[in-house]
């Protein structure tokens, strides 16, 4: 049984792109489908690379108890091979990911919100410059988001299972 690889996207991976691959880990863990999952995530900037996430991503997800654990890292071109999915968290982080990707790969690029049926094809807000309860809400939202990712890369890539 072949794995599907899907790599999360957002600008600095430090508080979107590391959260939505943690919620979707989580996602896999809760729903037995762990070994069909592998997951990781980058940023098209390369401004935090090496860096743990944002301690407020880091507060805000250990108070629903949700851990995460990541080193920062910039996408790259191997990622376009190594990767099924690539799953960018706003449309720039999607304009990036096409202006970069190779003619020759089968990896797919897509917008976390194109499955969010409350606002399909919108941003994940970066939460950079925002408050606490732009944390909270980037949460919720990712867990919600993931969740239908989830289930819908399951039912595509293992529809006997
Ligand atoms: P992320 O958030 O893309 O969700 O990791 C940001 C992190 C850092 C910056 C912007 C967004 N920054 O400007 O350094």
């Amino acid at each position: 049984m072949d794995v599907t690889r899907v790599l999360f996207v957002c600008l600095g991976n430090i508080c979107r792109s590391p959260l939505a691959e943690a919620h979707f880990i989580a996602h896999t863990e809760r729903k037995g489908t762990a070994h069909l999952f592998v997951c990781d995530s980058a940023g098209t900037s390369n401004n935090h690379a090496g860096a743990q996430p944002d301690r407020r991503t880091l507060i805000n997800a250990a108070s629903h108890g949700l851990e995460i654990s990541h080193q920062a890292r910039q996408v790259r071109r191997e990622d376009f091979f190594s990767f099924n999915v690539l799953v960018a968290m706003d449309q720039h982080n999607l304009s990036h990911l096409e202006r970069m990707k190779p003619a020759n790969t089968a990896a797919r690029l897509m917008l976390l919100r194109d499955l969010d049926d409350t606002d399909p094809g919108a941003d994940v807000p970066d939460p950079w410059y925002g408050g606490a309860e732009l944390f909270e809400e980037v949460y919720h939202l990712l867990h919600r988001c993931t969740e239908r990712l989830h289930e819908h890369l399951h039912q595509q890539e293992h529809p006997a299972l």
